[in-house]
Formats: C-alpha cells, structure tokens, sequence
C-alpha cells in the first residue's frame, strides 16, 4: 500500500516534470518558426518590421498556434504545412493585441511585460503596426500554398476559416461590442456574446485550420470548434479573474485594466467563485468531448486542463 502511495506520488510528480518540458519544446518550436518567417527590417519602411518583430518576439504564452498544431497532429498531420499557419495565428492576435492596448481602446501601456507597441513607436507606428501583422499573417500563411500545391483545396479552407474568426464574425465583431458597450453593466447573455467572439473565435480558429490541414472531416472539425469555444468562454473567464487577483508583475500587463475601462466582466457580473467554477465547468466539457473523439492527445488534453489554473 506505502509502495502503491509513493509511486502515485512520484507518477503525478514527473507527469508535472514531462508536461513543463514538453510545453517549453513546442514554446521553442514556434518561436523559431516565427523568428523564420518574420520579414528582415530593410529598407525606408524598416521601421515598420522593427515594431513588428517587437510586439510579435517579447513573449506571450503561444498558445493559439500551440492549440493549432496539437489539433494538426491529433487528426495525424505529419508535414511542415502547418508552420506558416502557426506563425499566422499568432501575428493576427499579436496585432489584436497591439490595437486592444492603444489609447483609444483599452489604453494600457504595458504587455508581455514591456512596454506597449504604441508606448516605445508612437500611437501612427502602433496602429500600422497592428495593420502590417495582420496582413503579414495572410501572406505568410499563403506560402503553404507553394510548398503543397497538391493540398491547395485544404489550404484554401483553412484560410477562409482564418479569414472569417478574425474579422466581424469573430474577434473584430467582439472587440466592437466590448468597446461600444463598456460604461454600463451588461446583461450574462451579451457579455458571453462579446467573450464568444473576442477571445473564443480565435481559439476556435486555431483548432479548425489545425483540423482541417489534417484532412479532418467536416463534421471533426465542427466538434473541434465547439470544444474550443468552452475553452476560449473559460480563457476569457480567467482572464478577467487575473485581471483583479495577479499582480503585474506576473502577468506582464496592466491590472484592474477592466475597472479602468468600466468593462462588464464575469467577475463584477457573477463575483470570483462563480466564476472560477463556471471556467472549470466549461473545461471539464471540453476535456471531456476531446476525449470523446476517438483520437487522442494526452498533451492537448492536459494542456486545455492547466489553461483554467494558469497564473497569467
Ligand atoms: C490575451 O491573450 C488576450 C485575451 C484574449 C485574454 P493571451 O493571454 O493569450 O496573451 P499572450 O499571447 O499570452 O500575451
Ligand atoms: C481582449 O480582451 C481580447 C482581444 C481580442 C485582444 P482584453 O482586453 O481583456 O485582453 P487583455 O486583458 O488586454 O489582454
Ligand atoms: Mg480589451
Ligand atoms: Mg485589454
Ligand atoms: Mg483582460
């Protein structure tokens, strides 16, 4: 029984051990892979690549293009035709990012623990510099095309799915509602509006075009973005939790920046603990419909577990 105890023990102790590394090695991955793709600062617009490169390398958890390629490899996708997708994901939410934080928006002035894009290259190089990464992530991404014409019709979907989470039915059309409707308190049912949008669609899109550039059916990817869209509900979730209960320090951006705002949160709507529970619950959803596919990623499974608990 004390042997069976012990290596319990030991057992939960290396899975923390493997997980940390495992993260750290694909975190190393895709910083190579943005570093490769990112444009070389030449020219008379040099500056522009420079606000670029200094938004996009200062950090950040990575975890849209993490979720991406996890979604790529559950549904079996073995070639390199994933890497200008995971550089895209996370130029346009980079560049979400970078304009979320300017002062006609959220206004804060620190991110990934440095100072905000528009703070160090002015508010003219901050907005085009959000501009330039989000084109930049299109042309990026459509270099799959020539590395696979043969895989041009999955590619092309995976595009239009990118296309469509970033803009008015996605994360754009909930940065609108989130902007337009701050200063009053908002009603469950618009705030997970706004969330489903802002942060879920995003996240959904990472997961799909993984899905997709794997040959996953329809009906797969469909379930990918559902679970996905509990994920991105309880990313949010804790993110509003942080935003009271962590210091900025840790997080590397402001605190209280939702007070500071007059935002509508799940925090001021439903007070800490219900909202800690209802991140778990959606979670737990999640989990539980992944592990319902028939494939299996013990790392994605884990990884989507730990999101909720995450400290920034
Ligand atoms: C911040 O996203 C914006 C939200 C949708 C909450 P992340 O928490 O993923 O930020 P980084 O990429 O790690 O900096
Ligand atoms: C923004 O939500 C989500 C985006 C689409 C950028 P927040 O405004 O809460 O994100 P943070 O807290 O500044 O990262
Ligand atoms: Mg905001
Ligand atoms: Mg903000
Ligand atoms: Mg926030």
């Amino acid at each position: 029984m004390m042997w069976k105890r012990k290596s319990l023990f030991w057992m939960k102790v290396e899975r923390r051990m493997n997980f940390k590394e495992e993260y750290q090695k694909r975190i190393d991955t895709i910083e190579h892979i943005l570093r490769d793709c990112l444009p070389e600062p030449e020219g008379y617009q040099k500056l522009i690549m420079e606000a670029m490169e200094y938004s996009l390398m200062a950090g950040g958890k990575r975890i849209r293009p993490m979720l991406m390629r996890e979604s790529y490899e559950l549904f079996g996708g073995k070639s390199s035709i994933i890497d200008p997708f995971t550089a895209a994901i996370e130029m346009i939410h980079t560049y979400s990012l970078v304009h979320d934080d300017l002062p006609a928006m959220d206004n804060d002035e620190y991110r990934r623990g440095r100072k905000t894009t528009h703070v160090v290259y002015g508010e003219d190089i901050g907005i085009l510099a959000g501009d330039a990464l989000l084109n930049y992530a299109f042309e990026t991404a459509c270099t799959a095309f020539d590395k696979e014409p043969e895989n041009s019709g999955r590619i092309g979907r995976a595009l239009q799915i990118l296309a469509k989470k970033s803009g008015i039915y996605g994360m754009i059309g909930g940065q609108v509602v989130d902007v337009k409707e701050s200063g009053h308190e908002l009603p469950g049912e618009t705030l997970d509006f706004i969330y489903r949008l802002k942060t879920s669609a995003l996240i959904e899109g990472s997961v799909m075009t993984g899905a997709v550039l794997a040959g996953a059916s329809d009906e797969e990817t469909a379930q990918m973005e559902e679970i996905a869209g509990k994920i991105g509900l309880a990313f949010q979730i804790q993110d509003d939790i942080l935003d009271v209960t962590s210091t900025t320090e840790k997080l590397g951006k402001p605190v209280y920046s939702d007070e500071k705002n007059q935002k509508t949160t799940y925090v001021t709507l439903k007070g800490l603990e219900a909202s800690r529970n209802e991140a778990a619950r959606l979670t737990e959803e999640a989990v539980t419909s992944l592990k319902g596919l028939g494939c299996r990623n013990e790392f994605l499974e884990e990884l989507l577990r730990r999101l909720v608990y995450r400290e920034k």
